[in-house]
């Protein structure tokens, strides 16, 4: 099967998210309105980091980080361009946000949501990545390491929450059936991930720290 290096892999898969507001978002019919273009902004925001700036940070650490099967990297791609799509219609053309909800406490709470989140998201992951980095600079033969610090002490995959709490974050700033369909793929897609990666630590460190839980600090 063929395979890509992983930050191959992401940079394709992502791209969709940048090239497809390029294409569509000026043709909505609120495309020129404030609060459009500041949800327009963090979404870009978001996915400027995942699609660019991720990859880079990967492609610096080890070479041996997993290869990517090119078939998941295309089909990725397209589920990418479909939900951006969705997204960028919907705030450019078929939601309506009136200037006064830049203004609201919801817009305040989601927006609030959406950062803190991409936060931890981002924090979560240079964890991982520079765990990688360590491996790689001492020569050592095993692969993966057990995470400490901050949120690893409560969790064992900060950057799945940290991921989930920024796409409810977009749920509330666009109170829409496209926020919430993404919100809810999120949380179906990362919490099984969050579980098995959690199954795993247990059963490859026996040492691994007991009182973490998967995904949700002291509740699961
Ligand atoms: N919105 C969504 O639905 C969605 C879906 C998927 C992913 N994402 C986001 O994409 C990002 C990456 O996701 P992912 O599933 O690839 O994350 P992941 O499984 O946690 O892996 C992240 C990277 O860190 C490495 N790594 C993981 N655990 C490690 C450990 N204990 N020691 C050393 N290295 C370790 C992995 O290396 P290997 O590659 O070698 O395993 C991988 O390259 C996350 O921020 C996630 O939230 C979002």
């Amino acid at each position: 099967m063929p395979t890509l290096p992983s930050h191959l892999g992401w940079l394709l898969m992502e791209a969709p998210t940048l090239l497809v507001p390029a294409l569509i978002f000026h043709r909505g019919k609120h495309a020129a309105a404030a609060a459009p273009r500041l949800l327009l902004l963090l979404f870009l925001a978001h996915y400027f980091h995942r699609t660019l700036l991720y990859p880079l940070r990967l492609s610096r650490r080890s070479s041996s980080s997993t290869p990517m099967p090119l078939v998941t990297a295309v089909l990725a791609a397209l589920f990418n361009a479909l939900n951006t799509y969705i997204q960028l219609r919907w705030i450019s053309h078929f939601g309506f946000y009136p200037e006064r909800w830049i203004h609201s406490a919801q817009f305040a709470i989601g927006a609030f949501l959406f950062v803190a989140g991409m936060a931890i998201n981002i924090w979560a992951d240079g964890v991982l990545i520079a765990l990688r980095k360590q491996r790689s600079s001492a020569k050592e033969s095993v692969s993966y390491r057990v995470p400490y610090g901050g949120l690893y002490e409560f969790v064992s995959c900060p950057n799945y929450l940290g991921e989930i709490v920024e796409w409810l974050g977009w749920a509330i700033l666009t109170w829409s059936p496209a926020g919430l369909g993404f919100f809810l793929y999120t949380v179906a897609t990362l919490a099984p991930r969050a579980c098995a990666h959690h199954r795993w630590y247990v059963d490859k460190f026996p040492d691994y720290p007991r009182g973490r839980t998967p995904l949700i600090p002291f509740l699961c």
